[in-house]
């Protein structure tokens, strides 16, 4: 068994934080979305990786082979994101005729994948997808079940009008057969080879497609606001882990890197993570806030935020609901002529 983990793609809907990353790199909870996917694989007992990466592959590679990942690692290049079969249709060397699982790299899945890989074993499908229920199946890939209940018999990508509101979560399992079915489908109205209609290409041709649902939470980490939700929800599990010794008052759960300097002025309210060599003075951090390591904090109140490494915030004043870039200077002008004075990149968004 191996595993297909997709890492290429463009992330538009994450601008302007994808001009300059990758968004599986994007952190939540201080660690790269792509991590989650490569850790629950390795959970699952498959230890020999394909990683998909496209325009952006040095970067992906090099934060990859930062860690010793008890996995065997291959990055294989798609080059444009031509679609979720397309990167099939690219790693078809690799795989081989082996079964795997594909798994997309901007997904984060609490419960893992260990009970899912269990039923398309034990089920001898051809095929098995992940489902659940969702308020918005428009923007999503939608299952519509049999009478009974317990066959898939038609898949849509994106449907104007659902069927149901039964959402493909972005992780399948395989059986060798799904190359005969990417070579046999044809690039959707956004041409792209879509995997749902892989899918159907199998169900049409009396092939066994299975299906699990999720019981968990699960986040497809496509938006800003998914990526703050993501960090709301992995913040809730965190368990208490500090590494300095400072007098500032800190409640709840919260998890602080080596090398950081709290002052005694400061509260920090958990659950929060703050990486390492951070400076926060005279500040409040509040619940849902994970702070990149080399970030300075000033004289700020910042609360259910993501705030990447080497960022500086003085004199800010309150900061909600925020995901705040790289290498970010906010800080309070203290010369005339006085107002907003903004050197924003293209796509940002500022809600003053
Ligand atoms: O998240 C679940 C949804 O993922 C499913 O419900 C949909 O059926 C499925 O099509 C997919 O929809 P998205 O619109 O969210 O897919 P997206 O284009 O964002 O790509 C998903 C991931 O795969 C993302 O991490 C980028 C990567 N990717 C995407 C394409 C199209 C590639 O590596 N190569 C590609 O060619």
């Amino acid at each position: 068994m191996k595993a297909l983990i997709l890492s290429g793609g463009h992330g538009t809907r994450l601008r302007p934080l994808t001009y300059s990353q990758q968004k599986q790199l994007i952190p939540v909870a201080n660690k790269p979305v792509l991590f989650y996917a490569i850790e629950d694989v390795i959970e699952a007992g498959i230890h020999e990786i394909g990683i998909i990466v496209g325009p952006n592959k040095e970067q992906v590679m090099e934060t990859v082979r930062s860690v010793d990942w008890d996995a065997e690692i291959e990055f294989i290049y798609q080059g444009e994101p031509k679609g979720l079969a397309h990167a099939i249709l690219v790693a078809r060397d690799y795989l081989g005729d082996d079964d795997f699982v594909m798994y997309l790299g901007d997904n984060i899945l609490r419960e893992g994948i260990v009970e899912h890989l269990k039923h398309f074993k034990e089920g001898n499908f051809d095929a098995s997808i992940l489902l659940q229920e969702v308020p918005n199946p428009q923007q999503f890939g939608v299952a519509e079940l049999s009478e009974d209940g317990k066959t898939i018999r038609r898949l849509v990508e994106k449907p104007k009008v659902p069927p149901s509101n039964l959402a493909l979560v972005g992780i399948y399992f395989f059986k060798p057969v799904i190359h005969e079915a990417v070579e046999n489908i044809k690039p959707s109205w956004r041409n792209e080879l879509e995997i749902t209609d892989a899918i159907q290409w199998l169900i049409d041709h009396g092939y066994r497609v299975g299906w699990t649902k999720v019981t968990g939470w699960w986040k497809d980490t496509g938006k800003p606001e998914d990526i703050l939700d993501a960090n709301r929800l992995i913040l809730d599990d965190i368990k208490t882990d500090i590494r300095i010794h400072t007098s500032a008052r800190i409640h709840g759960r919260v998890a602080i890197g080596e090398g950081t300097v709290i002052d005694g002025n400061t509260v920090i309210k958990g659950p929060a993570v703050i990486g390492r060599n951070v400076k926060i003075m005279n500040s409040y951090i509040g619940p849902y806030t994970s702070i990149g390591d080399n970030c300075i904090i000033e004289n700020t109140e910042i609360e259910d935020s993501i705030v990447l490494e080497g960022s500086e915030i003085r004199n800010a004043g309150r900061i909600v609901e925020s995901l705040i870039g790289r290498g970010v200077k906010i800080i309070n002008g203290t010369s005339h002529p006085f107002g907003r004075k903004l050197v924003i990149g293209d796509n940002s968004r500022l809600i003053l």
